[in-house]
């Protein structure tokens, strides 16, 4: 119970990182402000959330959009009395389901729409929420803020260039937050994780299995066993609950010392 009456908000907290995470910060006794671009996602794990005996409340929202954003954090704030705990984790993995099978996965072929809208959603959205949230934990002089990040912000692909780039934008940005914010006793850090089996997962399964020539025919489940077994040194992927439990450790006092840290969570993909 590190976490006991505090109050967080997640979001993309109705997919399946984002359940993860809420769930780990209920199981820690907060209660929790689950928002997402769909309601009906987000109204589905704030039920988890109730079940596990916290308050929570769901809030729709579009990373996108300033306005949504700051309409984000003042809800959470007054529906669950008060906000410290703020977990960006909302993303867009790269690639439209819709693109051209015969298309090759590869930097010449990546789309600007799916450039714009991978950086909106990837960077905008923790920029606009990240900001939405400072005036607030600047005020009270303290909270928490974790951004998702990625693995391949770290140890980009070939094929991943744009999301790749976007989370080591995700990387950057929240060293430059935490320098700002530290001495308002107010802790930023982001969380990689690896591989999660979750729809973006799968998604990048079903991509990869249409057009990428090592992948190409296998289905999805396959693709995504042997990106596993090819690079995460435990060979077994990571958990939503994996991702969840660094979190809520980052939004805990035990990490009341860690400031502008991007932590792997990746069974061994990368080491640094
Ligand atoms: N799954 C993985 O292997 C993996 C690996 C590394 C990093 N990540 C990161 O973890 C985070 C969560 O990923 P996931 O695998 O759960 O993805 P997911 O696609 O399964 O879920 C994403 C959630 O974000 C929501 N969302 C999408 N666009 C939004 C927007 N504009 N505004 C608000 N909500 C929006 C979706 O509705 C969904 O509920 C992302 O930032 C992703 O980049 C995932």
């Amino acid at each position: 119970m590190r976490l006991k009456d505090k109050v967080a908000v997640v979001t993309g907290g109705g997919g399946g990182l984002g359940e993860g995470i809420c769930r780990c910060l209920a199981r820690e006794g907060a209660n929790v402000a689950v928002s997402d671009i769909s309601l009906e996602a987000a109204r589905r794990v704030a039920d988890v959330v109730s079940g596990m005996g916290r308050r929570a409340t769901a809030i729709e929202t579009d990373v996108r959009d300033d306005k949504q954003c700051r309409r984000m954090v003042e809800e959470a704030g007054d529906t669950l009395g008060g906000l410290d705990i703020l977990v960006c984790n909302a993303g867009f993995g790269g690639y439209s389901s819709d693109r051209p099978a015969d298309l090759p996965l590869s930097v010449e072929n990546i789309s600007e729409e799916e450039w714009d809208l991978t950086f909106d959603v990837n960077m905008k959205g923790v920029f606009l929420c990240n900001r939405a949230v400072i005036p607030r934990f600047k005020k009270q002089k303290s909270g928490k803020i974790i951004n998702i990040a990625s693995i391949g912000g770290r140890m980009p692909l070939d094929f991943l260039a744009h999301y790749d780039a976007s989370k080591a934008g995700v990387i950057a940005f929240t060293q430059a937050v935490a320098m700002h914010m530290a001495r308002y006793g107010v802790n930023v850090n982001a969380v990689c994780p690896g591989l999660v089996k979750t729809g973006m997962g799968r998604s990048m399964g079903i991509m990869l299995g249409r057009s990428h020539p090592v992948f190409k025919g296998m289905d999805p489940d396959t693709v995504f066993d042997k990106l596993v077994n090819n690079s995460v040194r435990k060979r077994t992927p990571q958990t939503p609950e994996d991702i969840g439990n660094a979190v809520a450790f980052l939004a805990s006092d035990d990490a009341s010392e860690i400031v502008g840290q991007s932590i792997n969570v990746c069974g061994g993909m990368y080491f640094s």
